[in-house]
């Protein structure tokens, strides 16, 4: 007989996040256990995949024990074992999946291996509880930028994507080059509120396929030749209108994009995920656009758009739910395709 109530305990660990949480029937959180390892990868301005590896092993445990005692809970409370394996860094996520396979086998719970890219937009069904698909979803993490129509629990159709750079990598590189370091999004972010983002026009990607797809490494190189051209002339250079610039160009790309998937597919319902859903610019702006579309646009809280562990239980119980469990031979797959199992 199917249960009522269905607990998951998800767990993740593509990146540098090791994270945990215990949540029920896909919505209801009950514990959100998040190790950043930021302030390890600071000094080495970026994430170095090995030490990412180490770190989380040292936490594993300790993250996952802490998100069932948080929720109260002993693995015997939870039905179902979800794990992050794929996409990632291969090191980072073998670390999450051998612990949930482990434990999931000694502990006799169903096992479900989850999808990160379709974590990340399972964070909406957490935040708005009556969500149900279809809607449009833009994802922008930082190695991933997809338009995607989500047609029903476990079914995607890309309808845009990046051609290069990731939106989040783009954040990271103009961070980094003019000096606020890592990790770059929130820097950026923090500086622009100080900044006039019509202060230099960078130039927007144009495909003349009518495409919805993205191209952020032009406008890194515009804003790399800007700096390097006032360098050269000895001008000083305003990171302030610099940084709001450049998160004005990349803002009103998604916004754009995003509002033509909905007019096309005739959707009047976006969802937003990752962590650059967090950029309080990107929020407003998708917020102002699908109000003058008549467009409802929804966006997780910060804590929910991160690297975490209740998102990829939610997905974890809709797979559930659609009767998909994992094998426990399953191996990780840094470069999983979105909706592929
Ligand atoms: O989803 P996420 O936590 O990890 C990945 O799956 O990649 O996203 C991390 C990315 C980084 O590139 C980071 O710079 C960016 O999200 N990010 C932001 C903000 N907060 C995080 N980008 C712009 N504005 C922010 N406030
Ligand atoms: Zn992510």
């Amino acid at each position: 007989m199917e249960k009522d109530i269905v607990v998951v305990l998800g767990i993740e660990s593509s990146c540098d996040e090791t994270a945990a949480s215990v949540v029920i029937n896909g919505r209801k959180v009950l514990s959100n256990v998040i190790s950043s390892q930021i302030d390890v990868h600071t000094k080495f301005g970026g994430v170095v995949p090995e030490v990412a590896s180490r770190k989380h092993i040292e936490n594993i445990s300790l993250v996952v024990e802490k998100a069932l005692s948080d929720a109260n809970m002993t693995i015997e409370d939870i039905d179902v074992v979800g794990v992050t394996y794929g996409p990632g860094l291969v090191g980072a996520l073998l670390v999450g999946l051998q612990y949930a396979k482990g434990l999931a086998y000694s502990a006799h719970k169903t096992f479900i291996g989850v999808n990160h890219i379709e974590g990340h937009i399972s964070a909406n069904f957490i935040e708005y509880p009556e969500l149900e698909p279809p809607f449009m979803c833009l994802v922008v993490s930082g190695g991933h930028t997809f338009i995607v129509y989500m047609k029903d629990y476990g079914e995607f159709e890309v309808i845009g994507q990046t051609r290069d750079d990731a939106a989040g990598e783009a954040f990271d590189k103009i961070a980094r080059a003019i000096g606020l370091g890592y990790p770059g999004g929130p820097k950026v972010e923090k500086v622009s509120k100080e900044g006039n983002p019509d202060a230099i026009k960078f130039p927007r990607a144009n495909f003349h396929d009518n495409s919805l797809d993205f191209s952020f490494s032009g406008l890194k190189s515009a804003v790399l030749g800007y700096l390097n051209t006032k360098k050269m002339k000895n001008e000083n250079i305003n990171e302030k209108d610099v940084a709001a610039s450049f998160q004005k160009a990349v803002v009103d790309f998604l916004v754009d994009n995003t509002m033509k998937a909905c007019k096309i597919k005739n959707v009047d319902r976006i969802a937003v995920a990752g962590g650059v859903a967090s950029n309080s610019f990107l929020r407003e702006k998708m917020m102002q656009e699908g109000k003058k579309l008549g467009i409802k646009v929804m966006v997780p809280r910060p804590i929910l758009c991160t690297d975490n562990g209740a998102m990829i239980a939610s997905a974890a119980y809709f797979e559930y739910k659609k009767g998909r469990t994992t094998s426990f031979d399953i191996n990780a797959i840094p470069n999983l395709k979105l909706g592929e199992r």
